[in-house]
């Protein structure tokens, strides 16, 4: 590219900081991408609104979707986010238009992202997408270029530091979910509506995107099992520090075909395990490299900008890869597991009644499923003569851990059960 325009659509924490960032350090970021960036064109909802940088000179305009047809744009970066919407019509209309695509838009690309790298094929130009996952963590790159020529195992990590933030500081005080969200939310660590992120859903996006490079697949959120840290409680958190772990929300896909982001037991020395409060991590088991991780900031303005701007400079500088890491010819369908086969620990919490032959009766049910015990700790409660049963179970697969938690919790002494957590060894 003899010279790169480039076009902003979103200029609010992540499209304000890459644009400041494009103007202040143009001369530097020009040297890096060998020709030179220059914004032209910028688009917001309010037009008004001081952004932090200066916005003289540049073309704006009231619809998005206007940048994909200005004559002197060879970028467009899409940070306004949603899936759908004036996102999804300004990307397509980019790509059509035969101009490259920078986003950070995990929802978009995780759901329609197939179809838009198909498109970018067709048209002969990029679809980047590196700050939708891990914020500034160059997670994407170290998967697609840094471990192309291996195969890989697994990919887990923390995807979403408001979860993380939420569990760790449930861990050092041990407050209840409720308190620490509303905690989190007064510091602005999590959204006033939190459900993409305590539910699993923003960090389920990232995995998609992960799953679908690391195997070649067609990326497909549907085939992801889900589960956010709603009912995750200071109980638990307080039992697996007692056994010696620690709960994080995990997103993991393997080679077999597990895609689950999940809040799981992780043994305290573990890498992911001491991983505290906003940050994100993520961890590669690949053939012949063994294992990579990485941990850095997940989100924030700083830390998404600099991923786009690599993106940004990728792209002018010609260095071409895959969006998923193939032709989209070359994408297989993804596979699920089978329940049968994937095995793992597991943790149970069962609140019984404090009566004689409860223990054998639930060791009974767990033996009929051929589910064995590897530790077991008992409290007694004297005030309403109750007992918490805690165990951590061998390896088992998931159908009979299913299939015995639904016997453990129709039991007339059991009063309630916890999930049963997948420990990680
Ligand atoms: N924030 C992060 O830390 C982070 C990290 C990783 C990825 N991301 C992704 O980055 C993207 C942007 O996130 P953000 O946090 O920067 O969002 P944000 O602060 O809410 O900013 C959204 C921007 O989009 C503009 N916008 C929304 N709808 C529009 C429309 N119909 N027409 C024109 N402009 C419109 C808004 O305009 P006004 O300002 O005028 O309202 C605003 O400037 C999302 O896809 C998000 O998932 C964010």
């Amino acid at each position: 590219m003899e010279k790169c325009h480039i076009a902003i659509a979103g200029l609010g924490v992540v499209g304000a900081e890459t644009a400041r960032h494009l103007i202040e350090k143009q001369s530097i970021l020009s040297e890096k991408a060998g020709t030179s960036l220059t914004l032209t064109a910028i688009s917001a909802r309010a037009k008004g609104k001081d952004r932090g940088f200066d916005m003289s000179g540049l073309t704006w305009c009231d619809n998005p979707v206007d940048l994909a047809n200005l004559a002197d744009v060879d970028v467009v970066v899409e940070l306004m986010g949603g899936s759908e919407g004036p996102a999804l019509a300004l990307t397509k209309a980019a790509l059509s238009a035969g101009k490259h695509v920078v986003t950070a838009n995990k929802a978009m690309i995780a759901l329609h992202g197939v179809e838009l790298a198909q498109l970018a094929e067709e048209k002969g130009v990029q679809i980047c997408f590196e700050s939708s996952v891990a914020g500034g963590i160059p997670a994407l790159k170290i998967l697609r270029e840094g471990l192309a020529a291996n195969d890989i195992s697994s990919v887990s990590g923390i995807l979403n530091g408001t979860c993380n933030y939420i569990l760790s500081e449930m861990e050092e005080t041990g407050r209840p979910f409720d308190d620490v969200l509303k905690e989190a939310q007064e510091l602005g660590y999590a959204e006033a509506d939190p459900t993409f992120d305590v539910d699993g859903i923003d960090a389920a996006h990232k995995l998609t995107i992960l799953d679908a490079i690391a195997y070649g697949n067609v990326p497909d959120f549907d085939k992801l099992s889900i589960t956010g840290i709603r009912d995750v409680s200071a109980e638990d958190i307080s039992f697996a520090a007692e056994l010696g772990y620690r709960i994080r929300l995990i997103g993991r896909a393997t080679s077999e075909g597990v895609a689950c982001v999940e809040p799981v037991f992780l043994p305290e020395a573990s890498a992911l395990a001491k991983v505290t409060g906003p940050l994100n991590a993520v961890y590669y088991e690949a053939s012949p490299v063994n294992t990579i991780s990485a941990t850095g900031p997940g989100a924030g303005a700083g830390p998404t900008a600099s991923a786009v701007l690599a993106d940004i400079i990728d792209v002018a500088a010609g260095r071409h890869s895959f969006a998923f890491g193939k032709p989209v010819a070359l994408l297989s369908k993804a596979t699920v597991s089978d329940e049968a086969l994937v095995t793992s620990g597991y943790y149970l919490r069962l609140e019984v009644a404090d009566e004689k032959g409860v223990l054998a009766a639930v060791t009974d049910i767990l033996k009929s499923h051929d589910i064995s015990v590897e530790t077991l700790i008992q409290k007694i409660h004297e005030e309403d003569k109750s007992a918490s049963l805690v165990m951590v179970l061998h390896e088992t697969d998931q159908a009979s851990m299913a299939a015995a938690a639904l016997q453990l919790s129709s039991m007339s002494d059991v009063h309630s059960t916890s999930r049963a957590f997948t420990v990680l060894r």
